[in-house]
């Protein structure tokens, strides 16, 4: 049984952040784009994959569906061509959501896929409703046995489908799925992310044939069959983000190498308007911020808007401002547990609904708080560098599905931060836990 330690960071806060950080590849393009390995009896070669604990997640899973997966460093290798089961196991789903991401792919290319329901989730209840609906649209039959998904197609037919709310990574399964389907597919209010896009990118180095990727319309002639191919996973435009934002809120001056600006307008904007100076190149990205943070008010909403997954970093960021900020977040209904976290270290936040007001501090003070979601972690993590004395982040292991090494990065840039070992007694307390245990990190 595979065991997650408990992990710790421990951050002394109130220093600055100096210098350079190379920008990682995205964890939401990669995985999608890992899934798209089983449309093909061929391989897929990908670099830029980020090593996180979904990316091993993502992998253990193709692995149990009897892909052969290589790894070196950020490059990936998945052949598919020995795919024996079309089953996603609970075990396995409800530690990651986006694992319904075989899914499209699964039915497309074998005609049948078994796929567990994910169940609840620390943010919110992201029901799959939309996938199903898109998947029956196109021929799919669908039924809910024993907790899982159910669905048998013969070949699936293109069809139009329009969602009813825009959704990431059910545009994605749709389009997958939409490759190798009989006829043309058209995605109305399709989702607009650059993690879209890349996903549409990879499809079409292995010969999918899509128009319309990046706006809400996508269109999909089917092909009988794809190719492998190769592909580099754009740069992740959270984690950059979340760099940003920790610079914002501490002080400092910060350059982004391997970034994509042209993918952060939101963010940047955002980050100009609480007083940074920015300065972007084609992939770089400088930040300077040599005062105390403004207050700004965000509200989270699809792409191009200000991303959800921004949200938490930001309040964090709004915690020690100058002024009120108010905060409101669109997506999810559950999306504000790092508020009482927030609050253990001072910060002054009222919750009303899907409002969260924010009136700046001039200091937080270190405590010790819990990490609920990864984007709760994150901007824990920078409320801790903004803070007097010692704060520590237990259950690191929500940080690690989505940021690689966030630790390193930061002492690199002059952050005093160090990692606790849960298992060891004398410093982390010894606690463990088992993977089976931590239903409430699945994303
Ligand atoms: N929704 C439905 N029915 C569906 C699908 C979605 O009601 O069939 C609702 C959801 O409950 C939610 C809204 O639609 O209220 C949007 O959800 P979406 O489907 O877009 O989210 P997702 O695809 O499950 C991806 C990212 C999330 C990110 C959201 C929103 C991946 C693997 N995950 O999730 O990333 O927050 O889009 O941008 O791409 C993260 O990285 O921390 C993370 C949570």
């Amino acid at each position: 049984m595979p065991f997650i330690h408990m992990d710790k960071l421990k951050i002394e806060g109130g220093r600055p952040l100096r210098g350079e950080v190379e920008v990682s590849g995205a964890k939401n393009a990669a995985l999608p784009i890992l899934c798209a390995s089983l449309l093909v009896a061929d391989a897929l070669e990908l670099s830029g994959v980020p090593q996180l604990h979904d990316v091993a997640t993502t992998v253990g899973l193709l692995g149990r569906l009897g892909a052969v997966v290589e790894r070196d460093a950020h490059s990936v290798r998945v052949d598919a061509s020995r795919v024996d089961s079309v089953e996603a196991p609970y075990e396995l789903v409800k530690t990651m959501r986006a694992s319904i991401l075989v899914l499209g792919p699964l039915l497309a290319r074998f005609g049948e896929a078994r796929v567990s329901l994910p169940g609840g989730c620390a943010i919110g209840q992201r029901p799959v409703d939309q996938h199903l609906k898109g998947l029956q649209a196109m021929g799919a039959q669908i039924a809910i046995e024993h907790g899982y998904v159910v669905a048998r197609a013969g070949r699936l037919r293109g069809a139009r489908i329009v969602t009813d709310m825009v959704t990431v990574t059910g545009t994605e399964n749709l389009m997958m799925a939409a490759t190798l389907a009989d006829g043309e597919t058209v995605i109305e209010n399709a989702a607009r992310e650059p993690e879209v896009t890349d996903l549409a990118a990879a499809l079409v180095a292995m010969g999918a044939c899509i128009d319309g990727a990046g706006t809400d319309r996508i269109v999909v002639h089917g092909v009988p069959r794809l190719h492998g191919g190769r592909h580099r996973v754009m740069p992740d435009r959270i984690e950059a983000g979340t760099f940003l934002c920790a610079v914002a809120a501490a002080g400092g001056d910060v350059l982004l190498r391997g970034a994509a600006p042209a993918t952060m307008d939101a963010t940047l904007d955002k980050l100009r308007e609480a007083g940074a100076r920015i300065d972007c190149g084609d992939d770089t990205v400088r930040l300077r911020m040599s005062r105390r943070p403004r207050a700004v008010d965000v509200r989270t909403a699809p792409y191009p808007a200000f991303a959800t997954d921004m949200q938490a970093q930001f309040m964090a960021m709004n915690c020690v401002a100058e002024g009120t900020g108010v905060v409101t977040e669109t997506i999810f209904e559950n999306r504000f547990m790092h508020v009482l976290e927030l609050q253990r270290l001072g910060a002054d936040v009222v919750v009303e609904g899907n409002t969260a007001v924010v009136r700046g501090v001039p200091r937080l003070s270190g405590a010790r708080v819990m990490a609920t979601d990864l984007r709760a972690s994150a901007g824990l993590v920078i409320a801790g560098l903004v803070a007097d004395g010692e704060t520590t982040v237990d259950r690191i292991y929500h940080l690690d599905r989505g940021y690689e090494r966030m630790e390193t990065r930061l002492q690199a840039l002059g952050a005093r931060v160090e990692r606790i070992d849960g298992r060891d007694p004398a410093r982390g307390q010894g606690e463990g836990v088992l993977a089976v245990e931590t239903e409430e990190a699945a994303r």
